[in-house]
């Protein structure tokens, strides 16, 4: 079964309720009257979207977008590929972007910036994790779930290989499964 290739569980099912329960309830405050646009950036963010948006008892709109890293990353400001764009326009809104981890920075730091280039109203970020150790381009999150140290993270959204995104709680992969 995919549970059993878990080490260890960092972030339960009832914490990670928990901390999105408190998230939204800030989150309903800042943009109450504003009627974000909540931006999804898939695949990832989608089950902590998913709970989040259900515990904002506010008006707000949700579009997606996905984009692919190049990895490694030939300039600072890393090279990221839009891969599905909004169908929303963004200009004069107010953008929430949601995400489950910042790791190097530098998929968020290519969005917000051409967020803004497109004349986004405002731009904020929620992201469940961030792992500050893993920064290669400076990016600070608006609102943040959880540290994670530098350890390989999976599942409520988190893949390896494209596996685990649909474990229920966060966990650690056992080594021999990606060794
Ligand atoms: C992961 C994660 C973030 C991004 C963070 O997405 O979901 O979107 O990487 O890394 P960064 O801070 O180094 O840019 P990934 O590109 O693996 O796509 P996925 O969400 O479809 O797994
Ligand atoms: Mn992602
Ligand atoms: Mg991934």
């Amino acid at each position: 079964m995919m549970q059993n290739d878990i080490e260890r569980v960092l972030f339960s099912r009832e914490e990670l309720a928990q901390k999105t329960n408190e998230l939204g309830q800030q989150l309903s405050v800042e943009y109450k009257e504003k009627n974000p646009l909540v931006v999804g950036i898939l695949k990832g963010a989608t089950p902590f979207l998913s709970d989040l948006v259900k515990e904002m008892d506010i008006y707000l709109e949700m579009d997606f977008m996905d984009v692919s890293s190049y990895g490694g990353g030939i300039t600072s400001s890393g090279e990221v590929k839009i891969l599905k764009d909004l169908d929303t326009n963004v200009e004069g809104r107010d953008l929430l972007i949601v995400e489950d981890i910042i790791d190097s920075g530098r998929t968020l730091s290519y969005l917000v910036e051409m967020f803004r280039y497109r004349k986004a109203k405002s731009v904020k970020i929620v992201t469940l994790l961030d792992k500050p150790e893993g920064r290669v381009v400076e990016m600070k999150a608006d609102y943040v779930g959880f540290l994670v140290p530098n350890e390989f993270v999976v599942g409520y959204g988190l893949d390896y290989d494209e596996r685990y995104r649909n474990l229920p709680y966060i966990g650690i992969l056992k080594p021999e499964i990606y060794q």
